[in-house]
């Protein structure tokens, strides 16, 4: 079988899947995010580590006579896992959705302008990117920032934890604004304009190809045999788009996880001259992908469910299904932590407009939903608008297992949207990352076809019963706010 092990920010899920496809096994270690102060978001790369040894285990316990012939590896994008020379970790990892680092995010865009950014990178200088937080901590901490000797991504600390090799692939480099999308090498240039040693930064191999072997001190952690192959692997939404068979053009991947994201494949490297949204190196060579990214998607429902009182998530939803679209006038801005596309704002905040008497839980739990729908909407049409269509969309994340949230995302999105089995998204596309790097087959695009099979197909409602104009009104509402209220957020920070 093969491991695809996911180092995701709410949980590390390790799953095992069969030569032909089948999920043999699956376990999740919860994770906990820590706010030490507002718009800080750490987590303790150690915790990483024991939640997947205790996922890995259970995988592994639940199966007779495991043999596992690789491993692959997804994982959080951008996050900073920063080492000493006696590769210890020396602060706790700053995470892809921490917004301490404005100042450093418009010096680099002061300082290396966008052009160049785009030329170097193709992507804009944010808040979330891993340049500006190694920035934050050179300004910051200085005497931690003197220790600093090896700059690893969460997936690849965890090879290195499981392999003793450094490394990482072209995917997960693509998110650390120090990485050439176009050409696919470390960019030196980007580095020395700002002062980064690029000898921090680990070597890059392929996504399938193998990057080391599990180690005897692994094996005694995890159960896993000494020597089994781990695979390069890759960020999670590359992993996510592989695991769901989104590897070409017309299709695209919406996630709604912990955060949203938009995933359009493309097959040679396009930017956006705006720079709102992100271009990456997809997990399968010669294709690369358009990202945009709602930082708030499953985290403001699970945010509403807890502060409405801790209600169960398919009771919360089924009320709102009584609602109409629309929500009749409420609408919610899903930006809890600022947010990135399309907007760059890490001032951002959430909003619920357009109360009224007669509102009550499920039209703000509707509203949630709809201001999340709208979020990705807004991505899809960045997209979309660079040239890049899509006839079609898969969707993967926990709010794909809502059927009312999936038609609501056929609705607002106006495409069809299947869903794929097995639906495990980003370790799914790191297993059959391990399965070619095992040489089980040629490429994930054959995998794919061996492993998955299309779920539910749902087709916009188009205009019954008005759908399709209540939610444009609501649409056009919802994109109305943001810009009467970009001043106010500003002064309010
Ligand atoms: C992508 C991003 C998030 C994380 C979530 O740019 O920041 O989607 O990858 O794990």
């Amino acid at each position: 079988m093969f491991l695809g092990i996911d180092t995701g920010t709410s949980s590390i899920k390790a799953i095992s899947v069969s030569p032909e496809g089948r999920l043999l096994a699956s376990a999740d270690s919860p994770m906990t995010v820590s706010v030490p102060r507002p718009g800080w978001s750490e987590q303790n790369p150690e915790d990483w580590w024991n939640g997947t040894c205790s996922a890995v285990q259970t995988v592994l316990a639940s199966i007779e006579s495991p043999v596992v012939l690789g491993v692959g590896l997804s994982g959080q994008m951008h996050s900073l896992v920063a080492l000493d020379r006696a590769n210890r970790v020396i602060r706790p990892a700053i995470l892809w959705n921490d917004v301490r680092t404005s100042a450093e995010a418009a010096f680099i865009r002061d300082t290396v302008g966008n052009q160049t950014l785009r030329r170097l990178t193709g992507n804009p200088a944010l808040e979330g990117f891993t340049a500006t937080k190694l920035l934050w901590m050179r300004e910051n901490e200085p005497k931690q920032f003197d220790r600093l000797v090896h700059v690893l991504l969460a997936k690849d600390y965890i090879r290195f934890r499981l392999t003793g090799t450094m490394s990482t692939e072209p995917s997960d480099a693509s998110g650390t604004l120090l990485f050439n999308v176009v050409d696919g090498s470390w960019s030196s240039e980007m580095c020395s304009l700002l002062g980064i040693d690029a000898g921090l930064l680990p070597p890059i191999g392929g996504s399938s190809e193998i990057a080391g072997s599990i180690t005897s001190a692994a094996a005694a952690e995890t159960g896993l045999a000494v020597g089994v192959p781990v695979v390069g692997g890759g960020a999670d939404n590359a992993c996510a788009a592989t695991g769901a068979g989104v590897v070409s053009p017309g299709d695209t991947l919406v996630t709604v996880g912990t955060s949203g994201a938009v995933v359009s494949p493309v097959q040679t490297p396009v930017t956006d001259p705006e720079m709102r949204i992100h271009s990456m190196r997809h997990a399968v060579p010669n294709t690369w992908y358009l990202m945009g990214v709602v930082l708030s998607a499953g985290a403001a429902l699970d945010w509403w469910r807890r502060t409405s009182g801790g209600a169960d998530f398919d009771d919360l939803v089924q009320e709102a299904a009584k609602v109409p679209p629309g929500s009749e006038g409420v609408t919610f801005l899903p930006y809890l932590t600022g947010e990135r596309t399309p907007h760059a704002d890490a001032n951002a905040r959430g909003v619920f407009f357009g109360m009224h008497g007669g509102v009550g839980r499920a039209h703000m739990t509707r509203a949630v939903m709809e201001g999340v729908s709208f979020a990705l909407k807004d991505s899809l049409s960045l997209i979309t608008a660079l040239g890049v269509n899509s006839i079609g969309a898969v969707a993967v994340g926990g709010g794909a297992g809502s059927p009312t949230w999936l038609q609501m995302l056929s609705d607002v999105l106006e495409l069809p949207i299947r869903t794929v089995g097995p639906s495990e998204g980003a370790p799914l596309g790191a297993a059959m990352l391990a399965a070619v790097g095992a040489g089980a087959f040629t490429s994930a695009v054959e995998v794919g076809g061996a492993w998955l099979t299309d779920l539910d197909s749902l087709e916009p409602v188009a205009s019954v019963h008005g759908v399709k104009d209540a939610y444009a009104v609501a649409y056009e509402r919802y994109r109305a706010l943001y810009p009467a209220l970009r001043d106010t957020f500003e002064k309010s920070v």
